[in-house]
């Protein structure tokens, strides 16, 4: 990671000169970095090459210097990934799909790219191959696929599937065969529209490999502009399990809003055109200020009548509506308690969420939750 940040400084550098200097600044900055072969190998290098110099470069070369991808799969993901690749200037060279049509229609919107009816020709074209197939295939469609050695009788290839959930030992027929692997796990989702092109960056890609596939993926990452994030082996079902709370959880939050001021009278729509700018607005202001600050409501404020009529409320409904408030609450006494100065009624709310939660608890255990 230290080696590809000093390569992107140089590369920020070599960025801001132009034509003709630009060429043998880069000339220089390559032989700085020692680099032998033109030809693909696993390591950082050759992946901190600016997309500029690729071009300048590919004209004058037979042999590509940066790797071949591959994708084995071709829905939403892939989509993105492989446009957004070859947007950057990595060669993508291979789409292999369940149905040829799927393989076909990526294939056809970038430059040089084949589509392949046969997963293994896709591993056979490329450097990098992206098992971007439903998590449960991933461990099938690993068992089918070979990795020889290239010419030069190097185990060259990497095998990498791009699941928040599921380990990276699922690839182990390849490392097996001495392919290396890794995860590469964008955290966004992925409609599989065009504007999913736009949004990715700025987004984080977590990435779970070692060595020089590390240093290729985090790269790959950049080039992409997005924020490498880096977990240790075996992390990943909780980290993925953790990341629902930003996403589908969030929306889970707006359902039961949604849920509670039906009750009332409220259109679904009516509701998430109230709801919609508030959460905007208050995940802007974690953003500026970090989650303790950003907490308002009663708890935040040291409200503790409010906070035991409306946990009393709640209970009365019946349901889990009590123990999904008394649960969040608890989270955000906890925030709350994170402040520079915390409400000086922080102790009081805590006790009150906490008897609260002792009876609600039960009684959503007894009872159905509330669509
Ligand atoms: N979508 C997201 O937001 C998102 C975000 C982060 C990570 N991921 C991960 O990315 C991976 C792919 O997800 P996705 O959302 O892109 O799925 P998807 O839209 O359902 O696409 C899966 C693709 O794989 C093809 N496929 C299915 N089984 C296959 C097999 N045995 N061999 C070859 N191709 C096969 C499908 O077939 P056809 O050829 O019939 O089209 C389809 O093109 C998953 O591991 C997922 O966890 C997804």
């Amino acid at each position: 990671m230290k080696n590809c940040e000093q390569f992107s400084n140089l590369r920020a550098a070599r960025y801001r000169m132009t034509g003709l200097a630009r060429h043998i600044a880069g000339k220089l900055i390559d032989e700085k970095a020692g680099a032998r072969s033109r030809r693909w190998q696993p390591d950082a290098r050759y992946f901190c090459f600016p997309v500029q110099m690729f071009r300048l470069e590919q004209a004058t070369m037979s042999q590509s210097p940066l790797p071949r991808l591959g994708f084995i799969g071709a829905g939403r993901l892939a989509r993105c990934l492989a446009l957004s690749f070859s947007r950057a200037g990595y060669p993508v060279t291979a789409v292999a799909s369940r149905s040829a049509t799927s393989a076909g229609q990526l294939a056809s919107q970038i430059e040089h790219c084949a589509a392949f009816d046969d997963p293994q020709q896709a591993v056979d074209a490329a450097d990098i191959v992206f098992l971007t197939v439903p998590d449960d295939s991933i461990g099938t469609s690993a068992h089918t696929l070979r990795f020889g050695r290239d010419a030069a009788g190097r185990p060259g290839k990497a095998l990498v599937h791009c699941s928040g959930a599921s380990p990276v030992e699922l690839l182990a027929p390849a490392r097996d065969q001495g392919a290396s692997i890794g995860g590469f796990h964008p955290l966004y989702l992925f409609s599989g529209e065009l504007a999913d092109l736009d949004r990715i960056a700025g987004c984080s890609v977590t990435i779970e490999a070692d060595g020089a596939l590390k240093d290729t993926l985090t790269a790959l990452a950049l080039a992409l502009r997005c924020h490498p994030l880096s977990i240790p082996a075996g992390g990943r079902m909780l980290y993925h399990a953790a990341a629902h709370y930003a996403a589908s959880f969030a929306l889970c939050s707006l359902a039961e809003c949604v849920a509670l001021w039906r009750t009332l009278g409220f259109a679904e729509d009516d509701a998430l055109r109230a709801l919609l700018p508030m959460l905007a607005g208050t995940i802007e202001t974690a953003r500026d200020k970090g989650l303790p600050n950003a907490l308002a409501g009663p708890v935040s404020r040291g409200d503790t009548g409010v906070v035991e009529k409306q946990l009393a409320l709640l209970e009365g409904l019946g349901g889990d509506h009590a123990a999904l408030y008394g649960l969040l609450s608890r989270r955000a006494v906890g925030l709350a308690e994170r402040r520079a100065s915390p409400p000086a009624a922080i102790g009081a709310i805590s006790e009150a969420v906490e008897d609260s939660l002792n009876r609600s608890l039960n009684q959503a255990a007894a009872g159905a939750s509330v669509k």
